[in-house]
């Protein structure tokens, strides 16, 4: 089966390391060209280089996506460089850990426009390009979505919003010819999962080694994911052979969640 994603242009937002990364660096191996983004100046730069080095065309620019002026002119300066947009990735870091007693209004607006904002933002942004080329957004959202998760509040409500804005879209923009989907990571080996692995152990008073088998015990394929792994359904998601896909939901969780959609 033949991706043909040779000389497309791919937008990946957050991309300087974990999934974002990982969907470029695949993106890259398939053809296309990139458009990457992160807020570290020097963090985005070395993940482009690492993808040219592989032969790949790379744009990187250092943004931060709560910030939507900055956003608009990504996508413009992505545009005039590459002279088309054929996908975007909505993505960006998670919001900090914590229960209801623990956020105030502003922790609630931070997460909003971090993970419900940006992916407005973005799309806007992207949207007549991409109906001009019958392009794919497709977001990045969390297992939280479909299962809430009691220490992930913030993550709960806004990837919900996420959802619901894939699945509203997928039906606004598909007379534009923009196909809309969400890729649901379940646990991915990325520096993030690390770092809440490090959190828990400390809080549990025990070794990330032995939170990290309590998490896979729960897992029906027993282990972590691998960002490769993930970025493979992402590519496959954003490229024109999957054109019939809209509106869809995909985990990539090793049998993790357990309702029946
Ligand atoms: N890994 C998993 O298993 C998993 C599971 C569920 C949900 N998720 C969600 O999936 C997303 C990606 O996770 P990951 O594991 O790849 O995380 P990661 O390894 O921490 O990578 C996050 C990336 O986002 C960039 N970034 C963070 N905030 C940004 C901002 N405001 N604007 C622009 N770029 C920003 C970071 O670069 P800079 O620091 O340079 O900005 C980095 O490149 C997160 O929202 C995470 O919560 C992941």
């Amino acid at each position: 089966m033949q991706l043909d994603l040779t000389d497309k242009v791919i937008q990946v937002a957050a991309a300087s390391q974990g999934l974002g990364y990982a969907i470029a660096e695949q993106a890259a191996a398939e053809g296309a060209r990139l458009c990457i983004c992160s807020r570290d100046p020097d963090a985005i730069d070395a993940a482009a280089q690492r993808i040219r080095d592989r032969g790949a065309e790379v744009m990187a620019t250092a943004l931060d996506v709560r910030d939507g002026a900055a956003v608009a002119a990504w996508t413009e300066a992505c545009i005039e460089r590459f002279g088309r947009l054929d996908g975007l990735v909505v993505n960006a870091g998670g919001p900090p850990a914590g229960g209801f007693d623990e956020f105030e209004d502003a922790d609630w607006q931070a997460a909003f426009e971090l993970n419900l904002l940006s992916a407005v933002r973005l799309i806007r942004a992207a949207r007549p390009a991409l109906a001009r080329s019958q392009g794919a957004v497709l977001t990045i959202t969390s297992s939280a979505a479909r299962e809430p998760i009691d220490a992930l509040l913030l993550s709960n409500v806004m990837r919900s919003g996420v959802v619901a804005l894939v699945k509203s879209l997928s039906r606004t923009l598909g007379s534009e010819g923009i196909r809309v989907n969400n890729l649901i990571p379940g646990t991915i080996e990325t520096d993030r999962l690390r770092a809440l692995h490090g959190q828990m152990a400390q809080a549990m008073g025990t070794s990330v080694e032995a939170v990290q088998e309590h998490v896979c015990a729960q897992i029906p394929l027993g282990r972590l994911g691998q960002a490769d792994e993930f970025a493979r359904a992402a590519v496959f998601l954003l490229s024109p052979i999957a054109g019939y896909i809209s509106g869809a939901n995909l985990q990539i969780d090793g049998g993790a969640l357990r309702g029946l959609w």
